[in-house]
């Protein structure tokens, strides 16, 4: 507002230039505003800005009086200031570290662990398998350690990882085991490792025979076994299998034996690279057999490695079941009822 709009010159209608040049007029205070203005520091800015001198609310003062304590409390509290010279500081009144506080914290943690996993130390893994609470701890604490442990070979959520001769380990999370899906299957697996073999047959097979039997292999997957059978053109490979040392390990319907770790070979499931080439050298040069240029697959026995504890072992035998692959047990009932039960289908 200008001087014109208010001549008269009194109160709020003044600028404030005009209430410093009236405050130094001798008042006591040569900043008082003689007419009750507002009063200043003389402080002038920029032509016109000038500090308000009025006391901070009261709410303000008490807050900074208590900060002010606040400070001197907490400084000797806690560890604060350094002692010059002596290479030591000033450890606090109140004796705390941080090392203290993490113990603290941690202890709180395992108090909530700490129950769930004194049960799963005394309990088989079936049984930890079979309460619900349990089930569920062990599905949330299971993903840290198989991430670590396993993951980098079955991927994560044990999806499965590929190089160029296939997977690197099997697919974890559907209901195609080499060793079983069992609880008590999966968890002897973990802790004692696996090792499947299957002998180098460069040697004990001519070359056209292991043509032969490589695509008898391959229509089994491809058509079924059924139809692969039935199938004129496949007949000289399924004589060499047949006659070979195929059915010891595979079994005469070449669905596998789950005791040696072979694969079904009727299913669509491959575990090496499943082209006609590449079923021809498994066959040619096995699994883990020796030769060099053998398929290597090799399950490490975590208990063996000491790496995990036996109660880890049981805590990843049901997080690998609860991936949906795991089968259940067969039924301690009446002979008749086991055969009746698809649980004891095997691989
Ligand atoms: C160094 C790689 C590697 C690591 C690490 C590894 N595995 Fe394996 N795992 C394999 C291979 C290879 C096989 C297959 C062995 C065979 O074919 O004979 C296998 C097999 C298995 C099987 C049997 C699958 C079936 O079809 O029967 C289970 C279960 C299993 N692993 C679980 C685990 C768990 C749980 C961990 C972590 C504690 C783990 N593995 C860590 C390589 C690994
Ligand atoms: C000494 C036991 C043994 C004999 C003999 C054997 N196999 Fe195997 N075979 C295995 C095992 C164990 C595996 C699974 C390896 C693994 O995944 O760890 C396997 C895997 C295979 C695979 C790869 C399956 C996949 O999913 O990639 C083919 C193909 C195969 N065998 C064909 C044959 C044929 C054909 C014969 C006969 C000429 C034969 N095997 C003889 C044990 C044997």
């Amino acid at each position: 507002m200008s001087e014109d709009q208010n001549p008269s010159g009194n109160g709020k209608g003044q600028t404030r230039e005009q209430h410093i040049h009236r405050a130094e007029g001798g008042n006591k205070n040569p900043y008082q505003n003689p007419d009750g203005g507002v009063t200043t520091t003389g402080h002038v800015w920029d032509d016109d800005l000038a500090d308000f001198a009025n006391q901070p609310p009261r709410w303000w003062m008490l807050a900074l009086t208590a900060s002010a304590i606040w400070v001197v409390a907490y400084w000797l509290y806690y560890p604060s200031v350094p002692v010059p010279s002596s290479n030591t500081y000033f450890k606090g009144v109140g004796g705390w570290t941080a090392i203290k506080e993490m113990e603290a914290d941690k202890g709180e943690v395992d108090a909530v662990r700490g129950k769930y996993e004194a049960r799963i130390k005394n309990m088989a893994p079936a049984a930890i398998l079979a309460d619900s609470d349990l089930t569920e701890y062990v599905k949330r604490s299971g993903k840290v350690l198989f991430g670590d442990n396993c993951a980098p070979c079955h991927g994560t959520n044990g999806v499965g990882t590929r190089d160029k001769e296939g997977l690197v380990a099997p697919i974890l999370d559907d209901d195609d085991w080499l060793y079983g899906g069992r609880i008590d299957d999966i968890y002897t697996t973990i802790s004692g490792g696996r090792q499947g073999m299957m002998s180098a047959h460069k040697d004990s097979l001519s070359a056209q025979q292991i043509d032969d039997v490589a695509l008898y292999v391959k229509a089994m997957s491809d058509e079924g076994k059924d139809k692969a059978d039935a199938d004129s053109a496949g007949a000289a490979g399924r004589k060499v299998f047949m006659e070979s040392d195929c059915t010891a390990c595979h079994g005469a319907d070449a669905r596998g034996i789950q005791a040696m770790g072979s694969a079904n070979l009727t299913d669509k499931v491959w575990r090496f690279d499943g082209s006609l080439e590449g079923i021809k050298q498994t066959i040619t040069y096995g699994v883990n057999s020796g030769d060099s240029k053998t398929r290597v697959a090799i399950m490490p026995s975590f208990t063996q490695a000491g790496k995990l504890s036996d109660a880890d072992i049981k805590k990843l035998a049901v997080y690998v079941y609860k991936f949906g692959g795991g089968q259940p047990d067969t039924p301690a009932v009446p002979a008749q009822a086991v055969t009746a039960a698809p649980a004891s289908k095997a691989r």
